[in-house]
Order: structure tokens, then sequence, then C-alpha cells
């Protein structure tokens, strides 16, 4: 029989001996208080269970045959009805013997009224699954269409993000919804968002919850085959703007208070390491593929890591968050006046990608000095040269590094190329300043004055 001491002594050396790391050296003298904390000390990452593979599409009937559907609700748009990959996916419901109703009206930019019709068919069926074959319009139009098909009594704004609407936590269960992106942009696949022009107030926003999010997504680049220019290039700059904005969101310990009940934390919480592992990828991807992507609509190498890096970038932005590219886009395209872009159809629209990257080489001129280091590194990621390169400058050397890809992607000579004048800037501050999940999540805290000079110097950037 070994005495008590004996093993005493023995479990102290073998404590003394074991890894120090901070993760297997813990030996007890933390405290953890039961106080809510100013400012937050956790982060977590969530993301729908991605699946990436050439002609992947394929799979999704059996995907649902698995989920035991047998009453699926499509939604797509009146152009992807046509092509290939709502076809693709047609053909594996029909192999797999699952019905299912197409709802093609999703309107590209989606409104409350262009979402509330969608909402309507899926409220007229009986569907226990949803698939998503789309852009951002299509897959944030599906999430919002299911969780009001499962909350049929729940007023629209309930579920709005505030001061907007209530902003209500989503607490009935959602049918499954497998989102099928056709666009390599908003990353929409992975994140619990859906995102709408409010027709009200002349600005975006959205509805925010991790129930929305797709239990899984299909990443087919053989759907990037079809984009148009266009549609390759401004999707791209949301990519682009992404991983740039999720990179320098303030970091996860600095945004505050740290929620009284984990299921209260924020989808987007600020940057943190595993979003910026995403953010650092995605932009060595765009280094290498984004011109030849945009320009070459056969390049199948080019094209299928952009639709990788969308997907990363989803992930990066699902839980960092993005803060003033956004933030002031949604008031950029709320109130559009005439612009009517190649590629989109024939209604006056500013296209996601181009709405968010037009203020970019401002507004990264300003977050510059709340962390010069990952600025400069961002740059470098982009391919400049940063090795002479002043702290000082680092807002500067990332807003020109932008600018050279904007010049290149032949990107509209800033707010006045979309239509917009000096007149217009209080207007578009106005619907900007409601935008706060995104404006506090801004590596720097800004006045409304600081807002007004960020629109003033986009009105022309070249
Ligand atoms: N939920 C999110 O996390 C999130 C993030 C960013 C942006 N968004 C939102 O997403 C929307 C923009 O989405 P988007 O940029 O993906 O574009 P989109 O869905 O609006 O589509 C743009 C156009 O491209 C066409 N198209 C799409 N895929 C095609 C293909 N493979 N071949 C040929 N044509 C194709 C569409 O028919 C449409 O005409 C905006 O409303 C934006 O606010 C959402
Ligand atoms: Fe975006």
């Amino acid at each position: 029989m070994v005495s008590r001491k004996r093993v005493f002594d023995l479990l102290r050396t073998i404590n003394s001996a074991s890894c120090q790391c901070p993760a297997h050296g813990y030996r007890g003298n933390f405290q953890v208080s039961n106080a809510t904390p100013d400012k937050d000390y956790a982060f977590e990452i969530k993301c729908s269970t991605v699946r990436y593979g050439l002609g992947v599409t394929r799979e999704v009937g059996l995907d649902l045959v698995n989920l035991q559907a047998k009453n699926v609700c499509i939604m797509t748009d009146a152009n992807l009805v046509n092509l290939s990959p709502v076809k693709a996916v047609l053909d594996s419901l029909t192999k797999n013997g699952i019905n299912y109703k197409v709802y093609d009206k999703v309107r590209v930019e989606p409104t409350d009224t262009s979402f509330k019709d969608a909402i309507k068919f899926a409220k007229e069926g009986s569907f226990d699954s949803f698939v998503a074959v789309g852009g951002g319009s299509v897959m944030d139009t599906c999430k919002a269409a299911n969780l009001y098909y499962c909350d049929p009594d729940a007023d629209f704004l309930d579920y709005v993000n505030a001061p907007v609407g209530k902003g209500k936590a989503v607490d009935v269960q959602l049918k499954p919804m497998i989102a099928i992106p056709t666009t390599s942009g908003t990353g929409s696949e992975t994140t619990g968002v859906s995102i709408f022009d409010y027709e009200e107030i002349h600005a975006k926003t959205g509805i925010s919850h991790g129930a929305l999010r797709p239990i899984l997504a299909l990443i087919d680049p053989l759907h990037t085959l079809t984009l148009p220019e266009k549609v390759s290039n401004y999707a791209g700059f949301d990519i682009f703007c992404h991983a740039l904005e999720s990179f320098t969101a303030i970091p996860y310990t600095e945004r505050g208070p740290a929620p009284p009940n984990p299921a209260l934390r924020p989808a987007y919480q600020g940057s943190n390491p595993i979003s910026d592992v995403w953010a650092r990828f995605c932009l060595q991807l765009l280094e290498k593929y984004f011109a030849r992507a945009v320009y070459r609509a056969d390049d199948l190498e080019a094209r299928s890591n952009m639709h990788l890096a969308a997907t990363m970038a989803g992930v990066g932005i699902g839980n960092a968050g993005v803060h003033l590219c956004h933030g002031l886009a949604y008031p950029i395209a709320g109130n559009v006046k005439s612009f009517v872009p190649q590629d989109y159809g024939s209604s006056p629209i500013i296209p996601h990608g181009l709405s968010v990257v037009v203020t970019a080489p401002a507004v990264f001129r300003f977050t510059g000095a709340s962390d010069p280091d990952k600025h400069l590194e961002a740059a470098s990621l982009l391919g400049k040269d940063i090795s002479n390169k002043r702290r000082d400058d680092a807002g500067k050397v990332l807003a020109d590094t932008i600018l050279l890809y904007m010049d290149v992607m032949k990107i509209e000579n800033g707010l006045s190329g979309l239509g917009y004048a000096r007149d217009d800037i209080p207007d578009l501050v106005k619907g900007a300043l409601p935008q706060k999940r995104l404006l506090n999540i801004a590596p720097l805290p800004q006045s409304e004055e600081d807002l007004s000079r960020l629109l003033e110097d986009s009105l022309t950037i070249y």
C-alpha cells in the first residue's frame, strides 16, 4: 500500500514537470469573476458546413434525401432560373425523387417588399426545407422566407436589426436551408445575416441571427463560369472589403460589454486570431486571382479560387464583422438615383460590392492610425512592397493599394461617378448613422463629421 504522502509527492512532481504553456499549464490561479466585464474577453467562430468541389451541386439531391426532405422550396432569380446552376440543382432533385417548387422572383438587391413576396410564396407551400441557388440576393431572401415561414405570426420588423426594427432574437426552429452560391462575393452561405433595402429609410438593414445560417453550403466553382464580367468585378470587391474590414475591425477584446449570456454575444465580434487567418488567406488569393477572374471568364483556376475566397471571407466577416465601408454602403445603395450598371438588368441599382468599395480608400486612410502594422500587412498581402513604408503612412499606403485595384478593375470615379453630389452627403450620413452594429465594429470611433468627411473624400477618387 502506497502512503498518502507518497501519492501527493508524486502528483506534485508530475504537475511541476508538465507543460507550462497556457493551454496545458493551468494551475488554478485564474479567478473568473461573475460580473459582466466592460470589455469582451472571448470570441467564438460559427460557420455553416461548407463543401467545396467542382460539380458538387450534383450531391444536393442526396443531401435532401439524407435530411428526409419531402417538399423543398427552391429560391432563385429570374435570370438564374434559365442557367446551368439551377438546372444542376433541379436535375439532382428529380434524380432523387424529391418534390419541389421554384420561386424565381428574387429581386437583385432585395427590398422589404421583395422579401415579403418571397415570404408569401413560402407560406403558401408546406415546405420542410429550403435551397437557395444564387448570389447574396437569393440567399438572403431565402433566409428571410424560412424565418417568417417558421414564425408566421411575427411582424416583419420584429426580427429586423434595431434601431430600425425590434432586433428580436430568433427562438423558433427554422427549416434546414442549403445554400448554393453562384456569385463569388457575399459569403452569405456561411453567415446568419440577411440584408435588404428598407425602402422607407432609403438604406439597407438586415436580420442577423445565427439561426438563419444555412446548415450546408455547396461551393461549386462550375457556377462561376457563367458570371458576367461586371458581376464578377463588383462581387469581387465585396470579398475584398470583407477581408479588409474584418482584418482591421476593432479587436474583440476592445468591444464591450461582454454579453451577460453567451447566447447574446453578437455575430459581429471584432477582429480575432481565427477570422484573421481567413482574411489573410483571402487577401493572398485576391492578389493572385482577382483580375484574372474578372477579365478571363474561362479561367477556371482563377474563378475557382475567387469562389473559395468568397467563402473564406464570409467566415471572417460572419464572426469578426465589417465596419465603415459597409456602414456607408447601405445608404449609398439605398439612395440610388439613375445609375444602371452593366450586367445587372435595367433597373437603377448600385451593386453591393461597388457601393462598398467606393469609400474604401477614404475609410482605410482614416483607420490606418488604429493599427498601422495590420494596415501595412494588408497592403503587403495585396502585393504592395512595404519595405520602405513608414508606419505613419500605413492608412495611405493601404488606400493607394486599393486604388490600384479599383483602377485595374475600371471602378467608377467615386460617388460622383455613381450619380451623387456634395448636396447628397447629409442624406447619406443620415442613412449611415443607424448602422450601429457596423459602425461600432470600426477600429476608431467616428463622429457625424467624420462620416461626412469620408463621403466627401469619396466624391472623386482618382
Ligand atoms: N448576408 C450576407 O452576409 C451578405 C454579405 C454581403 C452582401 N450581401 C447582400 O447580397 C446582395 C448582393 O449579392 P451578389 O453580389 O451575390 O449578387 P446578386 O445576388 O445580387 O446577383 C447579381 C446578378 O448576377 C446574376 N448572377 C448571379 N450568379 C450568376 C451566375 N453564376 N451566372 C450568371 N449570372 C449570375 C444575378 O442573376 C443578378 O442579375 C446584396 O443585397 C448585399 O447586400 C449579403
Ligand atoms: Fe458585403
